[in-house]
């Protein structure tokens, strides 16, 4: 390798949809058995799912494994079937038969989410940071809850959704005015600090954020962009969502 290359480019896996949740569920293997107490980061929405329902039918032991969650909403009561943690309780925590106190997400009720959200960052670092993270990746190219904006280098954070993304995450309330405003999410600098990244997009909503995040330029226009500055991604894409790559 030359002395002035950057990272490697990320591995991307042209995979027809049926097939992301055993690709994905191998690579997570692989992870948990190379390492002795495997911190992974763990996603919500629709991108990863497949992925949770491939661990929860291969079954297996995870007492070693500690699990973080990528953000959380504020604003929504505890208990909330869209709250994140409860999304984590129906798609993670019941199916592979978890211990809940090894699954961590931001504290959407601290009376400080400022303190909250450096609370979490401290807690991430403390379990040794994550060994493999899942991401999706919002149509507007955000990675969590880290909208168009967001610093490169940001850390976990109180943040304030957009318009856009409330009404992608729309489907998820019975109306619009009941999706959050605001937000507890890992920053682009928390994500990038895992050792290893591993990205679901499927569908052609993806398509051009996809094409933005690892053809364009790296900037905070597009956060998913940020991908580019870490050496070791690997993408899982259908054919609509990769449509736009080279
Ligand atoms: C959400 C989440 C992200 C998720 C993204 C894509 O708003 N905060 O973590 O990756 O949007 O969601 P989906 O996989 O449902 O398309």
């Amino acid at each position: 390798m030359r002395a002035d290359a950057g990272p490697a480019a990320p591995a991307v896996l042209r995979l027809p949809g049926h097939e992301f949740g055993t690709v994905a569920a191998d690579l997570v293997q692989g992870v948990l058995s190379s390492t002795s107490r495997p911190v992974i980061g763990v996603a919500t929405g629709g991108s990863p799912s497949p992925l949770y329902r491939e661990l929860a039918a291969r079954g297996g032991d995870y007492r070693a494994v500690t699990w973080f969650a990528l953000d959380e909403y504020l604003g929504l009561p505890a208990g909330h079937p869209q709250s994140y943690a409860e999304v984590l309780r129906r798609e993670l925590i019941d199916p592979l038969g978890l211990d809940p106190r090894t699954v961590h997400l931001p504290d959407p009720h601290a009376a400080d989410p400022h303190d909250a959200a450096e609370r979490y960052e401290q807690r991430i670092a403390d379990a040794g940071g994550v060994d493999l993270q899942i991401l999706g990746i919002g149509r507007n190219g955000h990675l969590a809850f880290n909208e168009p904006g967001a610093a490169l280098d940001s850390r976990t954070r109180v943040e304030t959704l957009t318009e856009d993304t409330r009404r992608a995450n729309r489907r998820f309330f019975p109306t619009l005015a009941e999706v959050p405003t605001r937000c507890i999410t890992q920053g682009l600098g928390t994500i990038l600090s895992a050792r290893r990244l591993l990205l679901l997009a499927q569908g052609p909503a993806k398509a051009e954020a996809l094409h933005r995040a690892l053809a364009g330029p790296v900037t905070s226009d597009c956060p998913a962009s940020a991908l580019q500055l870490h050496g070791d991604v690997t993408i899982l894409a259908d054919a609509k969502a990769a449509a736009l790559l080279p």
